[in-house]
């Protein structure tokens, strides 16, 4: 007896450009061959030597990486075409922070950068999905959008999955449990404007504003939220003081958005789109909490804000219009 068997679905690719081999860049791009996000990972930079060595390096480790996945194949170089047929392009080339300095502040460089930068991309990968991070990320993200004309949901940038991953693990060590069991956001700018929706963040089942120290007081007060918040909002500050820039957990925030792609997982990741009427907010790119996959943004979540979050995700779209109009965007 012959079953027939459905003519098998061709094989997705699973290719990952990072455009940009500096710390940032190489940190995407090892944290996705460590957590097997990719089948192949490109690096392209225009630096030939620094791209050169930075494929070599992380090739020289693929063999031992990803242990419940075959290893990467990892190629690269300082020609654009390297990105060619890219599924997921993560741009992290630019101008980077320096110590004190704001995100929004290196708009201008950046944005210029991208207008130069995207269209190459595009005819090497007119298909991908593009996350953006290098910074402001927001800004770019929109700036992107505009350049790229491609559908909603295609453009994004990594927006505040950090931030949301630095607040969960300063709840989870504050209250002693896990940070996989803190469901607390980030939400808004990728910037000094972010803030945390605290009305619909809990440890577990428990609303976090009910969450008691063992002898049974409220664990934080919403002061102590207000001071936890304004640590995770100045980390970025801290850290490039003490070490000159931080890539190491954004490069694992982007690996994780690359495979929310890749693997069509449709996670709710706050990665930042351009909004339009979201909360009546249209004409700046914000971080959401927003569903993800193969598509990039397939939806963002309409989740309940009281009344003082709604004047923060406001006030956060002002501080990025005021970016943008120097811009012209
Ligand atoms: C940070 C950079 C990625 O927050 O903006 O570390």
């Amino acid at each position: 007896m012959s079953i027939d068997q459905p003519a098998a679905a061709p094989a997705r690719t699973s290719t990952l450009a990072v455009v940009g081999a500096g710390s940032v860049g190489a940190s995407v791009a090892y944290a996705a061959m460590l957590r097997g996000s990719a089948r192949t990972i490109a690096l392209y930079d225009v630096a030939t030597a620094k791209v050169e060595a930075e494929v070599l390096d992380l090739a020289h480790g693929s063999s031992l990486a990803a242990p419940s996945t075959s290893p990467a194949r990892i190629i690269g170089g300082d020609d654009v075409a390297c990105v060619a047929g890219a599924d997921v392009v993560v741009i992290t080339a630019g101008a980077r922070q320096k110590p004190g300095q704001t995100r929004l502040e290196l708009a201008g460089t950046n944005v210029d950068i991208l207008r130069d930068l995207l269209p190459r991309l595009l005819e090497q990968a007119p298909d991908a999905v593009y996350v953006l991070v290098t910074n402001p990320a927001d800004v770019l993200a929109l700036a992107a959008a505009r350049i790229a004309g491609l559908p909603d949901g295609r453009v994004m940038s990594s927006g505040t999955v950090l931030d949301t991953s630095r607040l969960r693990w300063r709840l989870a060590e504050r209250l002693g449990v896990s940070s996989r069991s803190v469901h607390a956001t980030i939400i808004g700018e990728h910037g000094d404007s972010e803030f945390a929706l605290w009305s619909s963040a809990s440890i577990g089942e428990v609303p976090l504003r009910q969450w008691t120290d063992p002898d049974g007081a409220r664990a934080l007060t919403d002061a102590e939220l207000g001071d936890l918040e304004r640590e995770v909002a100045g980390a970025a500050y801290t850290v490039i003081a003490g070490k000159g820039a931080t890539n190491l957990a954004i490069g694992v925030a982007g690996a994780r958005i690359v495979e929310a792609i890749l693997s069509d997982e449709q996670a709710v990741l706050p990665v930042s789109t351009p909004l339009s009427d979201y909360r009546g907010i249209s004409g700046v790119a914000m971080s959401v909490p927003s569903v993800v996959g193969r598509g990039g943004v397939l939806r963002r979540l309409e989740v309940p804000m009281d009344d003082a979050e709604q004047a923060r995700l406001e006030a956060s779209a002002a501080a990025l219009r005021s970016a943008q109009r120097s811009l012209g965007l």
